[in-house]
């Protein structure tokens, strides 16, 4: 059996890293062919979701390449990126696939033997971490639904606005001009993220039959007491509500999400 040779996307800036690649080309430098490459008019316009429905189409690896900090052509569009990144390989994290098939790089329009370097490298890294579970006529089921429960979880206002405000509370500060600690804002980033996860988890399971706390707590693997607490947060948000009660035993259906 030949090698196994990873399918790439690769999602590069038009004013760098897009000429970056032009310029290994015309400058005829080696690198795999296994990356397929998605022009961006700059990286800062990949929304969230867009890398996580390319995974769960079975992509092994994702590949997003800007211009470096401080020449991006919307000033700070890389940088906005690099924060939804570091969300995205978070909430990745939770679902069962490696964050590690997620990677941002910046490469210029004159660094075309660096763009093959980070191509050849990335292609070594998912190499290394074989086929996706996602790939092939059999994709994990378990880890294709936490993948549709962390989309809808990046496509909910809450995760894009603290993400929208991570440069502001850790360089600016709040109005009350405290600032907050990059250890402090990644934590709390982290916690938001895992419960946002959760909630649309328990929304997605909950869609398809009514279930109860303990049937949701065994699915997601958690305790009952901590799938009550969100459960009681998603009904203040109106995204559960209860269905009926069998014996003293409540069950919770999804509503439909705005
Ligand atoms: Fe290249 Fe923004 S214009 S990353």
């Amino acid at each position: 059996m030949g090698e196994f040779e990873p399918k790439i996307i690769g999602f590069l800036c038009n004013w760098c890293s897009y000429a970056g690649a032009d310029l290994a080309g015309v400058s005829r430098i080696q690198y795999p062919p296994n990356i397929r490459i998605v022009r961006v008019m700059c990286s800062g316009r990949i929304d969230p979701i867009i890398p996580l429905e390319v995974f769960m189409r079975g992509a092994d690896g994702i590949l997003v390449l800007g211009c470096h900090p401080g020449d991006c052509h919307y000033v700070e569009g890389n940088l906005y990126e690099e924060r939804k990144i570091k969300m995205l390989k978070m909430l990745i994290a939770l679902t069962g696939l490696e964050p590690e098939r997620l990677k941002l790089e910046w490469v210029s329009a004159s660094e075309g033997q660096r763009f093959a370097q980070v191509v050849t490298e990335f292609t070594e890294q998912i190499k290394k971490l074989g086929r996706s579970p996602l790939s092939g006529e059999k994709p994990n089921q378990k880890i294709f639904e936490n993948l549709q429960a962390a989309k809808n979880a990046a496509s909910d206002f809450r995760l894009r606005v603290l993400v929208g405000r991570e440069r502001e509370l850790t360089e600016k500060g709040n109005v009350y001009e405290e600032k907050v600690s990059q250890e402090e804002f990644d934590s709390l980033l982290g916690e938001v993220v895992e419960a946002e996860f959760i909630r649309h988890k328990i929304h997605l399971l909950t869609k398809t039959k009514p279930l109860s706390v303990k049937a949701l707590a065994e699915a997601v693997e958690m305790k009952p007491g901590a799938v009550l607490r969100q459960i009681v947060e998603m009904r203040r948000r109106n995204m559960i509500a209860l269905d009926h009660v069998e014996g003293t035993t409540p069950f919770y259906k999804a509503l439909e999400v705005g």
